[in-house]
């Protein structure tokens, strides 16, 4: 889909802003070029869609090399998110996101349907934002209309430097939750910049890790924690290598299954019988199935022998999803304090639960992976 052959950036001024880079990324995959400011990240990108012109070397689009494509045309096709977001500050919202729609002469109709279906899509509400002007919207909502914006025409391309930087660690986190859930519908090929390694971990089919203009290592999230080319991605990546790599796992790759279930009606002397030293534990479901906690040998003292375990098992103080990442679940049950939570798929079923015991699985399936 885009490929870079020998591309050398020199600025007048002979500042080798990139130098003899390249790559190969394929149509649907989600590359993040990451590396310390001054590396070349935006100047790489911004040769993409012809804003920089390189100095020597060739950029294919397509199969098309970009020296011959009218730079209208080929910025048709690639929607871009720039770094400080960039909304004209004089325009209203919906005549911001409208500058390319009105480029392509499209209906005053069209393009407010679209407008207003791209604010949805991106979590803010049409009939409050679109009259409104960027000053007016705080940093998450302006990232969230960059975004919109660069949607506009549909694009198969998205170029994204640094879309969520400037945000506070919650919104930031929320953004790009949302944007992975969106990305999973559009399957958009995606180069995008970022400087923050956990958010390159948390998006990148591939990352492009880049120092001085050149490119250092091109791999798999897991392979650059894994197999760091050299000592400079190794301090790139950080001390935390290992919890990093349970960003890679999902919850459901390690989750218990095979649980043991019973009625909450079931005697604690009922469930002493079924547990032995394989099975430690039975789930506790109500009369319509739901499991509404759990129950083990260190929660009987809490009743007698005729006490139903519904009066006396735990609940879950967390609760999780199947594609959740491991680390955050992991977190989440460190700062509650508990050994185990919940996990639910996407319609909120319950499906399996995490225990300490999990986290063992995790320590063999990375040495195996
Ligand atoms: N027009 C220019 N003339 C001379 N040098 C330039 C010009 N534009 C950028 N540079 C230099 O080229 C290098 C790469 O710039 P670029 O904007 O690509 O960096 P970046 O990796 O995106 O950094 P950041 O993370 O800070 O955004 C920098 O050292 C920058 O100072
Ligand atoms: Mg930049």
């Amino acid at each position: 889909m885009i490929k870079f052959e020998h591309i050398t950036k020199k600025y007048p001024n002979g500042f080798v802003a990139v130098d003899d880079v390249n790559f190969h990324i394929e149509e649907g995959e989600f590359i993040v070029l990451i590396g310390p400011s001054g590396c070349g990240k935006t100047t790489t990108m911004k040769m993409i869609n012809g804003l920089i012109e390189a100095t020597s070397g060739n950029i294919y689009v397509n199969g098309e090399n970009i020296k011959n494509v009218n730079p209208y045309e080929l910025r048709r096709k690639i929607g871009y998110v720039i770094q400080d977001i960039g909304l004209m500050p004089h325009m209203t919202i919906a005549e911001n996101i409208a500058v390319v729609p009105k480029l392509l002469k499209w209906d005053k109709k069209k393009t407010e349907e679209r407008s207003r279906e791209l604010l949805e899509l991106v979590g803010l509400s049409p009939d409050e934002t679109m009259g409104k002007y960027p000053k007016q919207l705080s940093g998450g909502q302006k990232q969230r209309v960059g975004v919109a914006r660069a949607l506009a025409v549909d694009p198969p391309i998205m170029l994204m430097d640094e879309p969520f930087g400037a945000l506070d660690p919650i919104t930031r986190e929320q953004l790009q939750d949302e944007f992975i859930r969106l990305q999973k519908k559009m399957k958009k090929t995606i180069v995008f910049v970022t400087h923050d390694m956990d958010e390159a971990i948390k998006f990148a089919d591939r990352i492009v890790i880049m120092n001085k203009g050149k490119i250092v290592q091109i791999a798999k999230p897991l392979d650059i924690l894994q197999k760091p080319s050299d000592s400079f991605v190794t301090d790139f990546i950080g001390s935390d290598n290992a919890f990093k790599q349970l960003s890679l796992v999902k919850v459901e790759e390690v989750m218990k299954t095979d649980n043991l279930l019973v009625s909450k009606n079931t005697t604690v002397a009922e469930v002493k019988q079924m547990l032995n030293a394989k099975v430690k534990e039975a789930l506790v479901q109500d009369e319509s199935g739901e499991v509404i906690g759990h129950i083990r040998a260190s929660h009987f003292a809490k009743g007698t022998d005729n006490s139903s375990v519904g009066e006396i098992c735990a609940s879950y103080k967390v609760e999780t999803f199947a594609e959740e990442p491991l680390k955050k679940a992991l977190a989440d049950m460190i700062e509650k304090g508990t050994s185990h939570a919940a996990v639910r798929d996407a319609s909120g079923k319950f499906i399996g639960q995490l225990t300490m015991d999990c986290f063992q699985k995790v320590v063999n399936h990375l040495a195996e992976w």
